[in-house]
């Protein structure tokens, strides 16, 4: 059993471990230009300031209608960054390596929305004005962690949240079959995942300082994860469409984002916890049971939906 860190404590003791990361980062993250992966030429004028504008149609997207979803999604999760600027903020504070980071995350997230919307607009993929009234939308809402100014809790969310988002890019690039979405979204699919790194190693370096405290935090956060863009209008209806078709379903979530990360941490195989934290880890061990067999059930339905229509399509 180890004694009980404060908030000041975690931070100074785990400030080498994020200079560690920080300098691990910079070294690896290779510079890339989001307006290199941007079809300019195959974009026009919209109609309101220029008279020879063309009105967006759905005809002149591409990319299917699930595909516009999980674009969507994406865009507007990524959108929201000053809220998550602001919840790490305070979690962390501006203070040595930890405000170093913080600035540098946040300039290599502001590109993400950047070159999605870029795309999308060029590319006529999505409607423009309905865009940019969710975005105003979501944004004013923003998002409030309800791990605020817990700095552990924050980062046990982050390391499975980047790895989450990571994916989720990843295969909406792919759903699309449009080359140019599928090269940005792998791009910026690399950079998640340096985040995810840099996030589940300085987790490991809180599971070494207060393992107790770290497995409570992490079994809090596995337990009530809810992505970032959560709180998006029409979410549940648009994350079982982008769930439908395997983009980011619970088999993912349980299995390439769950377990391999705490595999990563060797959370199973800690020694000497306290009497709590054991408690929370057999809380952990039992939730990820229960979401196999939740993940199976959605499986086996989706399967059923999908042969229903491949035998009305016949
Ligand atoms: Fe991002
Ligand atoms: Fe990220």
């Amino acid at each position: 059993m180890t004694p009980e860190l404060t908030q000041r404590q975690l931070l100074e003791e785990l400030e080498p471990a994020v200079a560690k990361e920080l300098d691990r980062h910079l070294a690896i993250a290779k510079e890339w230009m989001p307006h290199e992966y941007v079809p300019w030429t195959e974009g026009r004028n919209f109609p309101g300031v220029f008279e020879d504008g063309v009105p967006w149609d759905v005809t002149q997207s591409k990319v299917s209608d699930t595909a516009r979803t999980a674009l969507v999604v994406n865009l507007l999760t990524e959108d929201n960054l000053p809220s998550y600027h602001r919840e790490i903020y305070q979690s962390f504070g501006p203070e040595g390596a930890w405000g170093t980071w913080i600035g540098r995350w946040t300039a290599e997230e502001g590109r993400h929305g950047m070159a999605i919307r870029d795309y999308l607009l060029t590319s006529r993929a999505v409607d423009p004005d309905a865009l940019e009234r969710e975005r105003i939308a979501h944004m004013t809402q923003g998002f409030q962690s309800p791990y605020e100014l817990d700095m552990l809790h924050t980062v046990a969310y982050v390391s499975f949240q980047e790895l989450a988002t990571r994916i989720s890019h990843r295969n909406t690039g792919k759903y699309t079959e449009d080359p140019f979405a599928d090269q940005l979204l792998a791009r910026i699919s690399v950079d998640e995942n340096l985040h995810m790194v840099f996030y589940r190693n300085l987790m490991a370096a809180a599971l070494d300082v207060a393992p107790d405290q770290a497995v409570v935090a992490v079994r809090d956060v596995v337990q009530s994860f809810e992505m970032p863009g959560s709180t998006i209008e029409g979410f549940t209806r648009r994350s079982l469409k982008i769930a439908m078709a395997g983009i980011y379903d619970l088999r993912i979530h349980r299995d390439e984002v769950l377990s391999p990360v705490m595999r990563h941490w060797k959370l199973f195989e800690l020694e000497g916890l306290s009497p709590e934290a054991e408690q929370a880890r057999e809380q952990l061990g039992t939730f990820l049971e229960q979401l196999e067999s939740r993940a199976a059930r959605f499986e086996e339905k989706r399967a059923a939906q999908q042969a229903r229509r491949a035998a009305r399509q016949q």
